[in-house]
């Protein structure tokens, strides 16, 4: 299976820091923290991945990953010209994932304890359509949180004031290569982004969107308090 790690975006709420270095180049722990996908994916067995991210700072991911030998992977390259949202981003891996195939997607700002394998081994079993893979949180609001029946994510709500549930909609997505007609048939939302609960809401429409649960920690390391306790967690899985 392919892997897609989606690493554009403004990094906003990493302001002033983000003012001068892109979000997935900061520190978590000893690493970059584009580091942690890269490797996740490469300890899954992922060796074909896709990194897309904006111009801020592009020079530095191949001084840094280069082609990726060094984590024992082949890494490709591509530019998101502006931060369109994550299925805008997403879109742009369509040249990447051939007819037919099967592939992961991270948000590259999100860690996590788990392993991948045991999702893209269910996943290649699913018949078609997608994968999401959800944490059981306490604050659901700053989220996607899946509304369930019986069992089943009836939709996804993104960052809803009222959450339906405590499961938050992690940044592990695993796709078909349908996503990309999907995405075409969307549009921005009211904030002006291509959102990726809506190509999600697609598939639970459909009846084809199953999800798995992570059981370890896992962390969006997109703020400031959150970018901290991120390096803790690795700190702690450390020592
Ligand atoms: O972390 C999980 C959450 O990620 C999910 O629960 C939400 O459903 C999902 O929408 C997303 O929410 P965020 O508000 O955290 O998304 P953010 O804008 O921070 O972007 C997350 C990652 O996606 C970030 O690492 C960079 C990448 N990205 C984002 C945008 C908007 C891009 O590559 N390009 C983009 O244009």
């Amino acid at each position: 299976m392919k892997g897609v790690v989606l690493a554009g975006g403004t990094g906003s709420r990493l302001r002033p820091l983000t003012n001068i270095i892109n979000k997935h180049l900061l520190p978590v722990g000893d690493l970059p923290m584009i580091q942690y996908a890269i490797e996740k994916l490469s300890k899954a067995g992922v060796q074909d991945i896709l990194l897309i991210t904006g111009k801020q700072s592009a020079g530095l991911y191949l001084e840094y990953l280069g082609g990726g030998d060094k984590f024992g992977v082949r890494l490709t390259y591509k530019l998101q010209e502006k931060a369109g949202g994550i299925a805008q981003a997403l879109s742009l891996a369509e040249e990447f994932i051939h007819a037919g195939e099967k592939f992961v997607v991270l948000l590259g700002d999100n860690l996590f304890e788990d392993s991948l394998l045991p999702f893209m081994e269910a996943f290649k079993h699913q018949k078609e359509g997608a994968m999401v893979i959800l944490k059981e949180v306490t604050d659901p609001r700053r989220y996607g949180v899946a509304k369930m029946k019986d069992g089943v994510i009836e939709q996804i709500e993104e960052k809803p004031e009222h959450p339906s549930s405590n499961n938050a909609v992690t940044g592990i997505y695993l796709f078909d290569a349908s996503v990309f007609g999907v995405i075409k048939t969307q549009a921005p939302s009211q904030r002006g982004e291509m959102e990726i609960t809506d190509v999600n809401n697609v598939y639970a429409a459909e009846g084809s969107l199953s999800h798995g649960f992570l059981v370890g920690w896992w962390i969006d390391a997109g703020t400031h308090e959150s970018l901290f306790q991120a390096t803790l967690f690795i700190r702690k899985e450390d020592s």
